[in-house]
């Protein structure tokens, strides 16, 4: 709905920003304007400003500048639409109406809501009252507490028709309770009846948290169905809402993350456990308009599945439906759970940590989508390779984004590639499709925090299919392996370029391996490192003797890109270049090797091996200062 404008300053003039913001930053006046704490960064000096006179706040730190609508918004996840009715609410203003259709139609949702509310209300109280006392013992059984159960108004539905009598009693009318579903329509002439009997209720709230339908457990395994939920109605779309919603918002908006979990059970399990950021989708596939709304409230939600064949399934899907919409920046994110475990499970039997950590392994959509092609398909021809690229290649093409599509085209290729470069083992494991698989080194850190690696269960998604490079004794390949390293070391700003390539090298030299993987893993977690700082923390994290080493080597005789002084443009032309001779040198020597096996044994496989890698060599040794590969 458009508001007029003057709607609009009326609430600007009974609410000054230093009365909306103030309840959320503690602010000191200076002169005509207020300063505080920036709410959108971690400041430690203020550099916070607001005025009222102009009706503006502005963030020096960050940038952020607007007034009480954005300022909602941004702080508590509101749709414009929803900022402006939570305002005008506070500002005493009635929201303007446009005729008197929209005022009846206004009207008519408010009755149906008032119902519902009311029904929370009955459920909540039956709960601990005595004909509640084995949903409450259930409830219990399943590890709620009191304040878990307050929060989430959950209840107990009594048998009978305890809604009806009640309410009809106290002049509701028949049909709302009927159209919002508290009341099942009689059928064949028949009187209506309670829709929920004998259950445990977990209300549903819309954006605001309005309670506008529910789910309705039974207590008993036998029992059938085992959540009976409100129908969509007026007031209830389910594929236009995500459960627990409301009460992860202002959460959610404060840790930018959301969990998207499969069930009711779960996102009150999670939230028990602290993780007051989940939601689910109310037993259906995810909706685009659901996708926006996780959007919404943060730039990667992380989506929980199931281990097993359903549970990899919805994962597919939910990928299938994200990858048209996503945006620079804006993603999904998947953690898979250990097998036969839901998050409710997790929380409960093994405790937040675990969960956190399972969080922590989820996988980026790229790595899904990735995988599952590859796990469709087998690569030991010439024909079945380029099968793959093509199915590659049109999964890409999904992608509406012009800059999405041109990275996810870039990385495909650069996986395809390295899935094909050694073709010794491609050949020999096309069989079982797990090319790659695990690198050795496993990450280890704080649980919850995005990037680490960890112990982890057998995974139904294993990592990504990029083959480690074969290590080589040759020191001619081993000093690129030292200046492709110090190149990013010295330029970090190189990572998003490198990083794919980079991360799926093995370096011949252990202790610099690890360097690549520690500084790889550390400027991912934090990527506004300047070269000073960046090196510093390596050189914290134990790694001085062999940054002193590198950093201060003779290479740079051989590569002045490698220098910190160097341009960016230098370094990635020169790390590009070195990486093609390291690649090369590689196939070579995958080459040499095979060449090594068919002399011994002239067996179909051998042969078929030497050939496969022999004709990549053809295809990519060309015109390069490099000796050229027979
Ligand atoms: P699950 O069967 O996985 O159950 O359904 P759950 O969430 O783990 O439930 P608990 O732990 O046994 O209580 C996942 C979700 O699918 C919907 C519900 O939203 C449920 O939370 N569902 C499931 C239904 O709507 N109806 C059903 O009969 C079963
Ligand atoms: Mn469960």
């Amino acid at each position: 709905m458009a508001f007029p404008p003057q709607f609009l300053d009326e609430i600007r003039t009974r609410l000054s920003v230093s009365t909306v913001v103030g309840r959320k930053v503690k602010l000191i006046r200076r002169g005509r304007e207020f300063v505080g704490l920036s709410p959108f960064t971690n400041e430690k000096s203020p550099s916070f400003t607001i005025n009222d006179d102009k009706g503006f706040y502005h963030c020096f730190s960050s940038g952020e500048h607007g007034d009480i609508f954005t300022f909602i918004m941004k702080t508590m996840n509101l749709s414009f639409p929803e900022a402006v009715e939570r305002l005008a609410d506070e500002a005493g203003l009635e929201m303007p109406r446009q005729s008197a259709e929209d005022v009846q139609a206004a009207d008519h949702a408010a009755r149906g809501r008032e119902a519902v509310e009311a029904a929370c209300v009955v459920y909540e109280q039956a709960l601990y009252a005595p004909e509640g006392k084995r949903a409450l013992e259930y409830l219990k059984g399943r590890g709620l507490s009191d304040e878990t159960i307050r929060r989430f108004r959950l209840g107990y539905g009594p048998s009978g028709n305890v809604i009806k009598t009640k309410f009809l009693a106290r002049g509701v009318k028949e049909d709302v309770l009927i159209e919002t579903r508290l009341l099942s329509p009689g059928k064949d002439g028949r009187e209506s009846f309670d829709f929920f009997r004998d259950r445990v209720m977990f209300p549903i709230f819309d954006l605001r948290g309005r309670p506008i339908a529910f789910g309705g457990r039974v207590m008993s395994p036998e029992d059938q169905p085992k959540y009976l939920n409100s129908p969509d109605t007026p007031l209830f779309h389910k594929g236009q809402l995500l459960y627990g919603m409301a009460l992860a918002r202002e959460s959610a908006a404060q840790k930018g993350e959301i969990i998207v979990a499969e069930g009711y059970m779960d996102v009150i399990a999670l939230a028990q456990a602290g993780f007051t950021y989940a939601v689910a989708p109310l037993g259906t596939a995810m909706t685009e308009n659901q996708l926006e709304l996780l959007w919404r409230m943060a730039s990667e939600p992380t989506l929980c599945f199931d281990g097993d064949k359903a549970g990899r399934g919805a994962a597919l899907r939910a990928a299938e439906r994200a990858l048209p919409l996503l945006k620079p920046g804006i993603s999904l994110r998947f953690a898979i759970m250990p097998q036969g475990k839901d998050p409710d499970d997790i929380c409960r039997r093994e405790g937040p940590e675990a969960m956190a950590q399972v969080l922590a392994e989820a996988q980026p959509l790229s790595d899904v989508v990735w995988k599952q092609l590859l796990s469709e398909r087998q690569t030991d021809t010439p024909e079945r390779r380029a099968g793959l690229e093509k199915a590659v290649m049109a999964k890409a093409s999904v992608i509406a984004d012009e800059t999405v599509q041109a990275q996810y085209r870039r990385l495909f290729k650069d996986r395809l590639f390295d899935l094909f470069r050694p073709a010794v083992t491609a050949y020999a494991s096309s069989r079982g499709n797990t090319p790659g698989g695990n690198r050795g080194g496993k990450w280890t850190g704080k649980p919850g925090e995005r990037g680490n690696y960890a112990k982890s269960p057998p995974n139904p998604f294993p990592p990504a299919g990029a083959q480690r490079f074969s290590r080589s004794a040759d020191t001619g390949q081993r000093a690129r392996e030292r200046i492709l390293l110090a190149t990013f070391l010295n330029h970090p700003e190189l990572r998003d370029h490198v990083e794919e390539r980079l991360g799926a090298m093995g370096l011949a030299d252990s202790r610099l391996d690890s360097l690549r993987q520690t500084a790889l893993m550390h400027i991912a977690q934090n990527p506004q490192l300047d070269f000073a700082a960046f090196k510093a923390q390596l050189a914290n994290l134990g790694f001085a003797e062999e940054l002193e080493n590198l950093l201060n080597s003779d290479i740079y005789l051989h590569a002045g890109f490698a220098r910190a002084e160097a341009s960016l443009d230098e370094a990635t032309a020169g790390w590009d270049h070195t990486f093609t001779l390291c690649q090369r040198a590689d196939l070579k020597a995958d080459l040499d090797r095979a060449l090594e096996r068919l002399t011994e044994d002239t067996s179909e496989e051998n042969l078929a091996a030497y050939a496969a890698l022999k004709a990549q060599a053809e295809s990519t040794g060309d015109d390069d200062d490099e000796p050229a590969l027979r």
